[in-house]
């Protein structure tokens, strides 16, 4: 198997992810998972990340804190999507599944200086705090990277927290800038392709039929989360932005994808966080990005819904 670290900011769309991942273990080895800032503060996203282990039944995976703001920002949250624990939907408790001691940048930077070359896949599904900070603390590790699978940027569908910007690159736009620069491959699942994969009513009652306890519990977050968007944009379902990044790992050929040059903006509040994706390559800049256009929705819901049935 592949071996991969999650960092995240639970959130119901990453706690699909995390379980998309902890239901697959013959194709991902989890090294660990990371906690971040973001969709909620640090000591809810790390919080919920046990509970997801505990829920899945992989209390073999250790979760680790890392950053609790953004490396220059203010933190802002989203509670009026997640909900204030994060995770509303489901029945939250504090997990017996410890917290390790370790702060999850050591952890990341630990990790890949103990692997080969190539030898581990980063997941960031929340601000890219922890990545940029470990990448600036120990640029060594960055070879170790075999690749970066994150959720974060729009194109041609604008921004959801911003009329320019994709909330996990609001958050830390300077992260999103460093990691973005770093070098390494990077596979980016923004909004164009995150929009298209809605939790319609068809798509989690099927998740519901197939699945045990675990899968019925994703499918309580799913209909809490899905309400924000059915609400605000009168949508059928939600769209499961970061579970995309796991889906991608197992099957790739589900997703379209062009390389491209990405750059963060920094500086202009109004467009704060925008990723300029230089789609039709313009600019002449180096690619530093692969940016997923297009998804097979169904193929995406068929892939989730038999994972979760495993659990
Ligand atoms: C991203 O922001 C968060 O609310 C979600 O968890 C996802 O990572 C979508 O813009
Ligand atoms: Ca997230």
């Amino acid at each position: 198997p592949r071996p991969i670290i999650i960092d995240c900011d639970p959130g119901q769309d990453d706690a699909v992810a995390l379980a998309l991942a902890m239901a697959s273990p013959d194709e991902l080895e989890i090294l660990g998972v990371t906690a971040v800032a973001g969709n909620v503060p640090l000591r809810l996203t790390e919080r919920n990340a046990r509970i997801m282990c505990e829920l899945c039944g992989r209390t073999d995976v250790a979760v680790y804190a890392g950053a609790d703001r953004p490396m220059v920002r203010d933190l802002v949250t989203a509670e009026e999507v997640h909900g204030e624990t994060g995770l509303n939907g489901i029945e939250i408790y504090e997990p017996v599944h410890p917290l390790q001691p370790k702060h999850a940048v050591d952890f990341i930077i630990e990790t890949l200086a103990a692997a080969a070359d190539d030898g581990v896949t980063l997941v960031p599904t929340g601000p890219l705090t922890n990545i940029a900070l470990a990448i600036r603390r120990a640029p060594s590790i960055l070879p170790k990277i075999r690749e970066i699978v994150l959720m974060g940027g729009a194109m041609r569908e604008g921004g959801n927290s911003t009329p320019s910007a994709e909330f996990n690159i609001l958050v830390d736009p300077h992260a999103a800038h460093i990691v973005f620069r770093c070098g390494r491959p990077i596979v980016a699942m923004g909004l164009d392709v995150t929009h298209q994969v809605m939790t319609t009513a068809v798509r989690v009652a099927a998740i519901e039929e197939a699945g045990g306890k675990a899968a019925r519990a994703i499918v309580d977050l799913l209909r809490y989360y899905e309400r924000h968007d059915e609400a605000k944009y009168g949508s059928d379902g939600g769209p499961l932005h970061d579970p995309c990044t796991i889906a991608y790992l197992l099957r790739p050929e589900l997703f379209s994808l062009k390389h491209v040059h990405v750059a963060v903006e920094t500086a202009s509040e109004l467009t704060m966080g925008h990723t300029a994706v230089d789609f039709w390559r313009v600019t002449g800049k180096p690619l530093n990005a692969h940016w997923a256009h297009h998804v097979d929705a169904d193929g995406f819901f068929a892939l989730l819904t038999e994972r979760l049935a495993r659990l």
